[in-house]
């Protein structure tokens, strides 16, 4: 890991989960670099993302800001790595009761978000939808924006503005 979190890195409205402890497992064996397209910065964006639509819509917060940690956790490449979102939900599994403390329902939700978030899906499970709907809202890192249409939740639509212009700046949320 090469940057220090402090305390405000994290992770609002969680209490269960040793975020920091987290972010460094993950760093610790990540391949690309950390401040990369799908890097760090991506992770705690959508972290942040997801727990704004979570609260609106009942989704389960323990799971979404997890997401935002593993989702892209298992790259090997920024582009077209098709299998990645298993390998993070995997990863996730690996961790299980050391660092990661979930019900099996929550935990296949986490699992399940992971593995099909590249699909373009839309769900109404709220916790899986904010998941989704999180990382679509950062795409403008890359040049993307948002499409409405695309989104699962009417809390995510709502926050289009906000989310869209911290990811076109690649905002870091340590810096909040
Ligand atoms: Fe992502």
């Amino acid at each position: 890991m090469t940057q220090a979190l402090t305390p405000t890195t994290t992770l609002p409205g969680t209490g269960l989960h040793d975020h920091p402890a987290i972010l460094k497992r993950i760093l610790d064996s990540y391949a690309l670099p950390p401040n990369g397209t799908h890097g760090i910065r991506h992770w705690l964006r959508v972290m942040e993302n997801g727990l704004r639509i979570a609260r609106v819509t009942g989704g389960d917060e323990e799971v979404v800001a997890l997401f935002g940690l593993f989702h892209d956790s298992r790259r090997i490449n920024d582009y077209q790595d098709s299998g990645h979102g298993l390998r993070g939900g995997d990863f996730a599994s690996e961790l299980r009761g050391t660092l990661v403390h979930l019900s099996g329902d929550q935990f296949d939700r986490l699992h399940e978000a992971c593995r099909l978030h590249t699909k373009g899906l839309i769900t109404e499970d709220p916790t899986i939808g904010a998941c989704w709907d999180a990382d679509r809202l950062d795409l403008g890192r890359v040049g993307i924006t948002p499409d409405p249409g695309l989104l699962c939740t009417s809390a995510a639509r709502e926050l289009i503005p906000w989310a869209h212009e911290r990811a076109r700046r690649d905002h870091d949320p340590r810096k909040d």
